[in-house]
């Protein structure tokens, strides 16, 4: 069943660039995003969206927080299902509330797509797991089609679910006019792009194993990005910890200044997330001042950088999107070999448990 891989984990890493393409199939036309799931009088009259999601689920709706609000121009805001639940929050009819959620199952996830309900707001999942409790229960359902992710740690499933965010910020951007037919064409050729960014490269995976010899000693680990990339560095920090038991933590690049840079010293690891398409001036002034303090530095980037101590590069695109998605397969990758160096079962890490049904 692993196909020759050695973990489910490796074999759901391998298989992200395939479940987008399935991910995609039938949405994506020449000029638009088509979702036959959803009915048109769903986003009609909406004028913010909240999102609620746990854990890497969370993670992709952070993400989708920037995209909806640079592409459709709608007010959105993301929580933590555990802490909307009981801060008896002000929930207005015009929001549409989307929760994500890979089992449909998640305890937390679920109680918040109800107070919603009862609340009297439209609601949408999007859910690798077709009649879950949370398709049963929301008003419309985009499944990731990611298939049946084995792996404790989330890879495909968070994949796709972006996948599915990003063209729903386009959909909603068109829906709302909002979006020039160019900046559209562009957006749209791009997500045509993502299955290209997701193959492996070889020598990608060989450097991550090399660099897991020395990582799994790293005292503490830094994954810093900035915009879509401070998502994914709190994605590639939950990775790490998931599955090598190591102390990491993912931060807003400007953010470190205001306090975290005070740890920085050799043996504090520092992973930053370097995108040529977004903001590269910026994080590249972050990282100067952490290496300043002798943190040690690996950049993930189409660029070299000279103050890096280690380098993992990926390909240089168009979009930054497309560089997200190359520097996940690094974080996975990294995770999952520091993961094996320490003799840890990758598939099943100690304490965690697939779905979380109780809160
Ligand atoms: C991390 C991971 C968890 C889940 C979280 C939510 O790798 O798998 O953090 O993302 O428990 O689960 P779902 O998406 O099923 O609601």
């Amino acid at each position: 069943q692993k196909d020759g891989f050695r973990f489910f984990m490796e074999k759901e890493i391998y298989e992200q660039s395939d479940v987008v393409v399935d991910c995609m199939l039938g949405r994506l036309s020449d000029d638009e995003i088509l979702f036959d799931e959803i009915d048109k009088s769903l986003i009609k009259g909406i004028n913010e969206i909240k999102i609620c999601a746990c854990g890497t689920s969370y993670h992709s709706g952070l993400t989708a927080s920037y995209l909806f609000e640079r592409l459709s121009k709608v007010k959105c805001n993301v929580e933590i299902a555990s802490e909307f639940r009981y801060k008896e929050p002000l929930l207005t009819k015009d929001t549409l509330f989307i929760v994500i959620s890979q089992s449909g199952e998640t305890a937390d996830t679920l109680e918040a797509l109800k107070m919603a309900k009862a609340a009297g707001l439209k609601s949408l999942v999007i859910c690798n797991v077709d009649n879950s409790s949370m398709t049963r229960t929301a008003d419309a359902t985009i499944l990731t089609r990611a298939g049946i992710e084995k792996g404790v740690a989330s890879t495909k499933a968070f994949t796709t679910q972006t996948v599915v965010l990003w063209m729903l910020a386009l959909y909603f951007g068109k829906a709302k006019n909002v979006l020039g037919s160019d900046k559209l064409q562009s957006e749209l050729h791009a997500l045509r792009e993502v299955p290209k960014s997701l193959i492996i490269d070889d020598s990608m995976h060989e450097k991550t194993k090399r660099l897991s010899k020395r990582y799994l000693h790293g005292h503490g680990f830094f994954f810093i990005g900035r915009d879509v990339f401070f998502p994914l560095a709190l994605e590639g920090a939950l990775k790490l910890k998931e599955i090598s038991y190591l102390h990491a933590e993912g931060y807003p690049a400007g953010e470190m200044k205001h306090g975290p840079i005070a740890l920085a010293d050799p043996e504090l690891f520092t992973i930053a997330l370097m995108p040529q398409n977004l903001l590269y001036d910026k994080i590249k002034s972050n990282v100067e001042e952490l290496s300043a303090r002798d943190s040690t530095i690996c950049s993930i980037s189409p660029l070299d950088f000279d103050l890096s101590d280690d380098f993992i590069k990926i390909n240089e695109t168009d979009h930054y999107m497309l560089e997200f998605f190359e520097m996940l397969i690094a974080l996975q990758l990294l995770s999952m070999e520091i993961s094996v160096r320490l003799g840890n079962d990758v598939d099943m890490p100690r304490n965690l448990a697939k779905s979380v049904t109780v809160e």
